[in-house]
């Protein structure tokens, strides 16, 4: 692969050519959306706990009040932010790969929605929503995009508790999206792979997985990250910034 001295410009010429696309994203693409990276420390109220303590099956059994909390506090700050020049990048990509009869996949690990609300289809929510909540005692969803709940634990009309509809450490992914997540990284002939630390699987086994398929992969990230040796293109810069810059190129050759 080249290393041109543009790797934008690379990036941009070869996401503009390919027949089968997929991206992953991770928390990172919605920092400028004001949104707390997963590992940012916690902040107020919740400074003194740490995020991969509330997000296990363990800890809600053990404080439903405290973990329904803290998730019901995500999703009203989530609803309040707004999709930034990142997200929307990804949906002028979206719309120039499929005029030209490739195919688009996003996968992402972020739970806020912001890729929908941007304007993203398809979207493969690998980690589930902040806005989907299961029952306990029955397993039916139901989704809550309204005011907090008047008390935690949320109590469903089953009589069970609200739960969260996303995936706790711990905890098996959606076996449909795993699978459709897995065939589209082993589809594709780009990966492109924007703010993730990629350290947490199986969201991080998919750039692996496309680069033995024969794929070429980019990362875009702020810093680098276990994927950055590993990926032919590394762009270190914010998603705001580069995928913005993409889009323009992308556009401009379609
Ligand atoms: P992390 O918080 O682990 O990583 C965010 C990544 O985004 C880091 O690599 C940052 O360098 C990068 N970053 C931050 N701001 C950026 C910006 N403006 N532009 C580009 N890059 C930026 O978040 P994730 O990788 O999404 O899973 O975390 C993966 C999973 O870990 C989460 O979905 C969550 C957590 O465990 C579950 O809850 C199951």
């Amino acid at each position: 692969m080249s290393s041109s001295a543009d790797p934008i410009a690379t990036a941009a010429a070869i996401i503009g050519t390919a027949s089968h696309i997929t991206v992953l994203t991770g928390a990172g693409v919605s920092a400028e959306s004001g949104i707390p990276t997963f590992r940012d420390a916690l902040t107020g109220l919740w400074e003194n706990y740490n995020p991969e303590q509330l997000a296990t099956p363990q800890a809600f059994a053990d404080n439903p009040e405290l973990v329904t909390r803290w998730y019901d506090e995500r999703r009203l700050n989530v609803a309040a932010c707004k999709p930034n020049p990142a997200h929307q990048a990804l949906v002028t990509i979206e719309q120039s790969t499929r005029a030209r009869g490739a195919t688009f996949t996003l996968i992402t690990q972020n739970v806020d929605r912001l890729h929908q609300r941007a304007g993203s289809t398809g979207v493969l929510e690998l980690h589930g929503s902040l806005f989907t909540w299961r029952c306990t005692r029955t397993g039916n969803e139901s989704e809550f995009t309204g005011p907090a709940f008047d008390r935690y634990p949320p109590v469903s009309p089953a009589g069970g508790l609200w739960r969260p509809g996303v995936v706790w450490f711990g905890e098996m992914l959606d076996d449909a999206i795993a699978a459709a997540a897995h065939k589209a990284a082993e589809s594709c002939d780009v990966f492109l792979t924007v703010g993730t630390s990629a350290i947490v699987y199986p969201a991080a086994g998919l750039l692996p997985v496309a680069h033995a398929n024969g794929a070429a992969t980019i990362e875009i990230n702020r810093d680098s990250t276990p994927a950055s040796d590993r990926v032919d293109i590394a762009i270190h810069a914010l998603a705001g910034s580069a995928l913005p810059r993409i889009a323009e190129a992308v556009s401009a050759q379609a």
